[in-house]
């Protein structure tokens, strides 16, 4: 397994919109291997394979406390189940240390492929709901950033974009 660079704003290929996977065999476990090893040296709960440049439906994702529940979602659908909505802080790790409360769903049907290529569904609530309807998002090439107003928008591109080139000051 190997730890992958996370890419961040205002990379461009965040933007993409990522293709369906053929099925699930081992090239798209290592992937997916690969990706819950970056997810945890990240300390993050969810990720996309678009974010370390992988433009492929894959979504990891841990909410366990014990960060030891990694799941899988291969070629994902959700169909919200209600049109109440909720509110979450929601951060990304293309966009860190940026927090915003977003409004989506709270209750949402996932279909979706897991490890073993097994068709699986499922409903998604709470915290569920909300990481699973975010990771979409990046597969789409949406961030959460794109439902704050442009001004805000840019205020976190550049805010990320000046704390990537201190990090990689401090780390030279
Ligand atoms: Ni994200």
């Amino acid at each position: 397994m190997a730890v992958h660079t996370i890419l961040t704003v205002p990379d461009p290929r965040l933007k993409l919109v990522s293709r369906p996977v053929d099925g699930v065999d081992d090239d798209l476990r290592t992937l997916m291997d690969d990706m819950v090893e970056t997810m945890y040296a990240a300390d993050g709960i969810g990720l996309a394979a678009i974010q370390i440049g992988v433009d492929k439906r894959v979504i990891v994702m841990d909410l366990s406390e014990k960060r030891d529940n990694p799941r899988y979602f291969v070629n994902p659908v959700i169909t919200p189940l209600t049109e109440e909505t909720r509110p979450y802080s929601e951060g990304c790790l293309s966009i860190p240390e940026i927090y915003e409360e977003i409004e989506r769903p709270a209750r949402v049907k996932v279909e979706y492929l897991d490890y073993d290529g097994n068709q699986r569904e499922e409903i998604a609530e709470d915290l569920f709901a909300v990481c699973i309807q975010h990771e979409m998002d990046h597969l789409e090439g949406v961030l959460f950033i794109d439902y704050l107003s442009r001004l805000k928008r840019d205020r976190a591109v550049k805010r990320v974009q000046k704390l990537v080139r201190s990090r990689m000051e401090t780390a030279q």
